[in-house]
């Protein structure tokens, strides 16, 4: 019989907040290079978190999005002044939710609620209170009290250690599959969105449960 599900963790970027939301701030910018600058971003961004890890050379999420966003832009030939800049990052603390979000959690109440997110505290507070989020989450944990990024098990056991919930009682649910099977590799009971469509990452390890939507979670969680 396995262990019933206390806790549902959300990974933020991806999964309940869409990052190219941004795209049509960066079309407004540089008409037509909106889906190519939020992509090469976004591509970025996580890399230099999986780099920085292992260069023991952390720093935090908003510097990464913007060194991500310098990038990007110096990569597509488009010039970044000090504005743009300050008008992209601040486009990040405003970012969409997926339209099934706020129902979806609504519908999963009664356990606890939570983000686990490589965003900074000062990147996580504003993008959760600005998408009306702020009451519908137990606890928004951030990977900055570690100083170093997913998939690093420790980032993982954070979870486990701010809610005060046993690892085998706690589903994950994250869009980017690496973060899933980061989290699956960790223990956890994982639910992967796979908005995509895509291939699962080879990487070992293979998520528990697959959906196209958070909407069909709280059905996989009744079961579960
Ligand atoms: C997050 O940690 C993986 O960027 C994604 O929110």
């Amino acid at each position: 019989m396995s262990t019933q599900i206390k806790a549902l963790v959300f990974d933020a970027y991806g999964t309940l907040f869409d990052v190219h939301s941004v795209i049509r701030l960066c079309d407004e910018i540089w008409p037509g290079k909106g889906t190519a600058l939020s992509q090469l971003w976004r591509a970025k961004q996580l890399e230099y978190t999986w780099q920085r890890s292992l260069m023991q050379r952390y720093e935090d999420f908003s510097h990464v999005t913007r060194a991500g966003l310098r990038y990007a832009c110096n990569a597509l030939g488009l010039r970044l002044g000090e504005a743009e800049q300050a008008r992209l990052m601040e486009a990040y603390l405003h970012l969409a939710t997926y339209p099934e979000v706020q129902e979806a959690l609504a519908r999963l109440a009664g356990r606890k609620l939570a983000i686990l997110s490589n965003g900074s505290p000062a990147m996580l507070e504003p993008v959760v209170a600005n998408a009306g989020l702020a009451q519908t989450l137990d606890a928004v944990i951030s990977v900055d009290a570690l100083r170093i990024y997913k998939p690093d098990p420790r980032v993982y056991a954070l979870a486990v250690e701010k809610l005060g919930v046993p690892t085998g009682a706690i589903g994950f649910v994250s869009s980017n599959c690496w973060d899933a099977l980061g989290a699956k590799a960790f223990g956890f009971r994982v639910f992967w969105c796979n908005r995509a469509g895509a291939p699962v990452d080879e990487l070992g390890v293979l998520p528990d449960s697959e959906m196209r939507s958070l909407a069909e979670l709280p059905a996989l969680i009744g079961a579960a």
